[in-house]
């Protein structure tokens, strides 16, 4: 067996709610295997999000240790974290989360901006991405100008720009109608046949099914 990709190491984190700690994840561990295709599912409240902005190093667990390719992300300065962040992980949202007043090639490109490549060098990038995921016809458009699919299809564009080991993705068809949320998934699932190790969030037993391992979550808590 190799090394785990991820390694999430009994996890607990609480919010505080005025003076209230409300606990998010109760002692959470989880190993992910590099080219692994995993599910988190549960009931809303249940910690998914939660658990998700941890693995990405968007949140810091309370307690644990979240481990990734080797890198403890709780004993990493901000600046390695973004780093690691950058260049090891790919983000996909609900809501897309593009920049509104940038076109869709130019919102491919805002990565590759911040990991310092060179201008043609994006460019010529973000176009192959734009029509890898089917939209080279709209690299001009605004996200204004695009329907919701196309939307997270630039989403996912994006999120490879700087060739992640990891693709991190929180209820990315939930705001899709579900024939336009199959596309979305079967677009993902390609990546992981090349070997992408994804994590993703649903809600939805018919876009769980594309995943090879389902992890369920209940007040905090893995289940199963
Ligand atoms: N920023 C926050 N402030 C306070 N409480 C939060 C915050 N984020 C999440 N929670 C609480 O933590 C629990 C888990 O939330 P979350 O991880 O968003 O669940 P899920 O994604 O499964 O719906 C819930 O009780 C939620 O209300
Ligand atoms: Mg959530």
């Amino acid at each position: 067996m190799s090394e785990p990709i991820i390694r999430v190491e009994d996890v607990h984190k609480s919010y505080l709610m005025g003076k209230e700690a409300v606990p998010a994840l109760r002692g959470v561990s989880l190993d992910i295997q590099p080219g692994e295709f995993v599910c988190l599912m549960g009931p809303s409240g249940s910690g998914k999000t939660t658990l998700l902005n941890i693995v990405g190093g968007l949140d810091e667990p309370g307690r644990g240790h979240v481990i990734v390719e080797g890198e403890n992300l709780v004993s990493l300065s901000e600046n390695k974290l973004a780093r690691l962040r950058l260049t090891k992980m790919g983000f996909i949202f609900q809501n897309y989360n593009l920049l509104g007043n940038f076109t869709a090639q130019e919102n491919v490109e805002a990565p590759m901006v911040l990991a310092k490549n060179g201008r043609r060098q994006r460019k010529a990038r973000a176009q192959t991405l734009l029509e890898r995921v089917n939209l080279a016809d709209r690299m001009h458009h605004y996200p204004n100008e695009l329907s919701g699919g196309q939307q997270q299809r630039v989403a996912i564009a994006r999120a490879l720009a700087n060739d992640p080991a990891i693709l991190i993705a929180d209820e990315m068809t939930g705001d899709l109608d579900s024939q336009t949320g199959f596309a979305i998934m079967e677009l993902v699932a390609s990546l992981n046949k090349e070997g992408m190790t994804i994590v993703f969030v649903t809600h939805d037993p018919r876009m769980a099914e594309f995943a090879g391992r389902v992890v369920n979550l209940q007040d905090g808590k893995i289940i199963s």
